[in-house]
């Protein structure tokens, strides 16, 4: 026969199948990951706060509770970590409450155009702070400048006044420049902040809190 000697590697067959098996292989692959990604971000439910149970993206209202970052020696990066209740601008929000703030500060993120300066989970520019964990800077906190710099005594009306008069507390070489945004807007700015710094980014952006005062700026 002609073919005996031939190897496999010049077969035609051969070659059929094997992209017949890759593609059927890489198609279930890709099947079961987007269900598993859908599963991952799609968001928890204040049911799942009360009961702890741990969502990568958590309900808006855990903007209800204190969020710290601790380092996860299982996951070798630090991750978000749901604590107490906290009062958010002096009160508990209710879920209606919550979901309608953090609606109102994703629209004024979108219409101000924060990304065009700033990176929001991955997306942006790098022209001022990483606001992924932006909550949580320590610049932010009662030992970091912003509180005393506004005559604000909790983090979030600090960062609402800097929101509504970024140009009075420049930090930076680089400053904010005025947006126009009114209370409301700078509230619910805030909301979406807070929110956005408990969804668990598998430690991204790095090394997150691990310079001194405003993270990833330069
Ligand atoms: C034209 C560019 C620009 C735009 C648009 C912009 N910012 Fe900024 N932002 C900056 C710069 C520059 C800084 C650093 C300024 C400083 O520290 O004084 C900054 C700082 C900040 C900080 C403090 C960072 C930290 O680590 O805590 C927050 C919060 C913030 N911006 C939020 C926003 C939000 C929310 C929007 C959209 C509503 C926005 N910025 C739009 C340029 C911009």
């Amino acid at each position: 026969m002609a073919n005996e000697n031939l190897s496999v590697w010049t077969s035609i067959p051969f070659w059929r199948k094997s992209a017949a098996w890759v593609t059927g292989f890489a198609s279930m692959l890709l099947i079961w990951l987007t269900f598993d990604t859908l599963g991952q971000i799609s968001m928890g439910t204040d049911d799942d706060l009360k009961a702890g149970t741990i969502k990568r993206v958590p309900a808006p209202t855990v903007i209800n509770h204190k969020i710290t970052y601790e380092m996860s020696t299982k996951r070798g990066h630090e991750v978000p970590v749901i604590g107490e209740k906290e009062p958010f601008f002096g009160k508990e929000h209710t879920v209606e409450e919550a979901a309608a703030l953090l609606h109102l500060g994703k629209l004024t993120s979108q219409t101000k155009n924060c990304m065009n300066c700033h990176t929001l989970l991955g997306n942006g520019a790098y022209y001022a702070p990483d606001l992924t964990k932006a909550w949580l800077d320590p610049m932010w906190s009662e030992t970091g400048p912003m509180m005393a710099m506004t005559g604000k005594s909790t983090r979030e009306e600090a960062m609402a006044e800097f929101l509504m008069h970024p140009s009075t507390y420049p930090t930076h070489a680089r400053m904010m420049p005025e947006l126009g945004i009114t209370e409301d807007e700078a509230k619910g700015l805030v909301a979406f902040l807070k929110h956005m710094s408990s969804i668990d980014t598998n430690g991204f952006p790095r090394n997150f809190g691990k310079e001194e005062g405003l993270t990833n700026a330069h």
